[in-house]
């Protein structure tokens, strides 16, 4: 089955075909980071404008990257939400658009879903259920319990920020450009972690929650105290060290309600954050881990909304081409209605 994908929810524009959910025939990624690198975020009427921009060159690039026309197309797989209004607005269009001259059927894909089938792609030897899947991105810190791709529990989320949010939040605060996340671990290389020890939130607790407001709060008030100046590669260790640590607690957690699991999945932008998965490896031997098989698949792509868009027609057909709307209710179930 041969399925498009268009993924245009925030400052990506993306359009991919993959076959059978796992083999990705083009994935064209038009990024306009570097627009908002001064900005220190999306500003989202801007990215409404570059996805307008930027769709067709890129629709038209991954059909003749693919060396396919819309005649070997099956499904046409879009972000439906959640996302930036505007910036969605300019996908699902497009997607409705070819779908209607070409008479090839539609399927809407939760953003998050798309995440959660990242790991298939390309992937030599197929991640399996039951596993604990930790969602980690600029929108959304999720830990799930799933027993296939469209079934799972949500174990927890995070109270306040999200972790990607986290990193560009104090990416800004340390003078380092957005996203946050890629600059911050940069700059960690150079950096003492040991330096400035930030509280790790709710590590007494048995919880698959997550809190990023208090390190945030912790972080500003130490560069109040002690300044920035030569300090910020140490700042820098510190600090993604305290939301490793978080992360891979919730992990833990959720290995100790389902110790049965064999498998747990790091997926979503901060999974492709080296120190996140070195620290979640070393926690969970001997589990086996699965991340995105390269890093264009853990941030915001249109290969995984095409995986996702397959896995949904596999497992749950009646209601993968049933509606288009932007439900973003829970559990996972809910999440691909
Ligand atoms: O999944 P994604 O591309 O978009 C959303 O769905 O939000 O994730 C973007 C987030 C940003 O917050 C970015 O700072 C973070 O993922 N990120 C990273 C790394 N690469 C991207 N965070 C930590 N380490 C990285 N290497
Ligand atoms: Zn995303």
């Amino acid at each position: 089955m041969i399925i498009l994908g268009i993924e245009t929810s925030c400052d990506e524009t993306s359009v991919a075909i993959v076959e059978d959910g796992i083999r990705v025939l083009s994935n064209v990624i038009a990024s306009t980071k570097d627009v908002f690198s001064e900005s220190g975020g999306v500003v989202p009427e801007d990215a409404a404008r570059r996805q307008v921009d930027l769709i067709l060159p890129v629709l038209h690039s991954a059909l003749s990257k693919a060396n396919i026309t819309y005649i070997d197309i099956d499904y046409i797989a879009c972000t439906k939400g959640p996302g930036l209004m505007g910036s969605l607005l300019v996908g699902t269009t497009t997607a409705r658009t070819i779908s209607a001259i070409h008479d090839i059927p539609l399927i809407g894909v939760h953003h998050t879903f798309g995440h959660l089938s990242s790991v298939w792609l390309e992937s030599k030897v197929s991640p399996v259920f039951p596993c604990i899947t930790l969602s980690v991105s600029g929108g959304h810190t999720n830990v799930w319990y799933r027993s296939s791709h469209t079934e799972g529990i949500l174990l927890g989320e995070t109270l306040d920020d999200a972790a990607g949010e986290a990193f560009d939040k104090g990416a800004a605060m340390l003078g380092l450009p957005y996203p946050g996340g890629p600059s911050v671990a940069k700059a960690a290389i150079d950096g003492d972690k040991n330096i400035h020890p930030f509280p790790i939130a709710l590590s007494e607790q048995k919880t698959c929650n997550s809190s990023f407001s208090g390190l945030k709060n912790s972080l500003r008030v130490c560069l109040q105290k002690e300044g920035i100046k030569g300090n910020v590669e140490n700042f820098a260790a510190s600090y993604q060290e305290a939301i490793c640590a978080q992360l891979t607690n919730c992990i833990v957690h959720a290995l100790c309600l389902y110790p049965e699991v064999k498998q747990v999945h790091i997926v979503g932008g901060v999974s492709a954050n080296i120190r996140l998965r070195e620290m979640i490896d070393d926690t969970c031997t001997p589990l086996t881990i699965h991340t995105p098989t390269h890093t264009e698949y853990c941030t915001d792509n249109a290969a995984m909304i095409a995986s996702a868009g397959y896995f949904l027609m596999v497992e749950k057909p009646d209601v993968a081409t049933k509606d288009f709307s932007t439900k973003s209710s829970l559990p996972l179930a809910n999440y691909i209605s």
